[in-house]
């Protein structure tokens, strides 16, 4: 397999894969990862099914016209449609919700919380794959309208993102006392330190270092010997974007992305 495959495809609604990114970039520097974010289009999560599907495949397609060798769907709302995604698509296509139900099934964890948007929520996809794993785990849910959109903003209102944090952990605690939370969504992980100044005691669970994982290793299934040093490129990350760049621009210095990096705006 020659070099130039082994790119690696991220997609997201917006801003929030960019927390995978950076997961990517920390388990790999040398990673050549392409990144689409739908950010004329986003949110996803208040969105109807079909409609997420489209747009999806918009980005799904940018991605062969890319020739990339698998693509991470970071986004949590796009992950619970994959499997009506993948037989459309001969590269494969790496869920962000599987590693995750994987290591919470794997846990002692016997109630965990689940932020997330509305579809994510509504679609129950969590706790399917998470009780087909392991049937002594309670999910508590509650979807958020608003914190995606909060997060993806060129001029991020603290107070906002505060009150719709605080108010989210309330709902979760009056259901159930969780001690763990996954963070559901990738544009949440994004304000990880307002969840923990409101919750300084829980354990968040953010699956992007775990997706980041299993996209490595799908790799090295596909013959990449990533660990035994072999470089897959040079280390570099190409944004592309349907909406405005300066989101992604500020979110390189917070999310602390070394990558060479360029920012886009395209069409898909
Ligand atoms: N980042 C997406 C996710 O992980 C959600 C944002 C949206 O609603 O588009 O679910």
């Amino acid at each position: 397999m020659s070099v130039e495959s082994a790119k690696i495809g991220v997609i997201d609604s917006g801003v929030g894969g960019m927390t995978v990114v950076a997961a990517l970039a920390r388990l790999l520097p040398s990673a050549e990862v392409i990144y689409f974010g739908d950010s004329a289009n986003v949110p996803y999560g208040n969105r109807a099914e079909a409609e997420i599907i489209d747009l999806t495949c918009a980005m799904l397609d940018f991605m062969r016209e890319k020739g990339v060798a698998l693509v991470g769907i970071a986004c949590n709302t796009i992950s619970t449609l994959i499997d009506k995604l993948q037989p459309k698509y001969e590269f494969p296509l790496i869920s962000i919700i599987e590693p995750a139900a994987n290591y919470v099934a794997a846990s002692t964890m016997r109630h965990v919380g689940l932020l997330a948007t509305e579809f994510t929520v509504r679609t129950g996809h969590y706790q399917k794959l998470i009780r087909a794993r392991n049937d002594s785990i309670t999910v508590h849910a509650v979807g958020s309208k608003h914190l995606a959109a909060l997060m993806e903003a060129e001029r991020y209102d603290e107070a906002a993102v505060d009150a719709e944090i605080s108010s989210l952990l309330a709902a979760l605690s009056r259901d159930y006392p969780v001690k763990d939370i996954i963070l559901g969504c990738t544009h949440y992980p994004i304000a990880i330190d307002v969840f923990r100044k409101w919750a300084p005691d829980v354990h968040f669970i953010d699956p992007a270092a775990l997706q980041a994982k299993a996209i490595l290793e799908k790799l090295e299934s596909r013959g990449f010997a990533l660990g035994r040093g072999a470089v897959v490129g040079g280390g570099s990350l190409s944004v592309y974007t349907s909406g405005g760049t300066a989101t992604f621009e500020r979110l390189l210095g917070v999310l602390k992305i070394a990558l060479p990096c360029t920012i886009r705006a395209a069409g898909k």
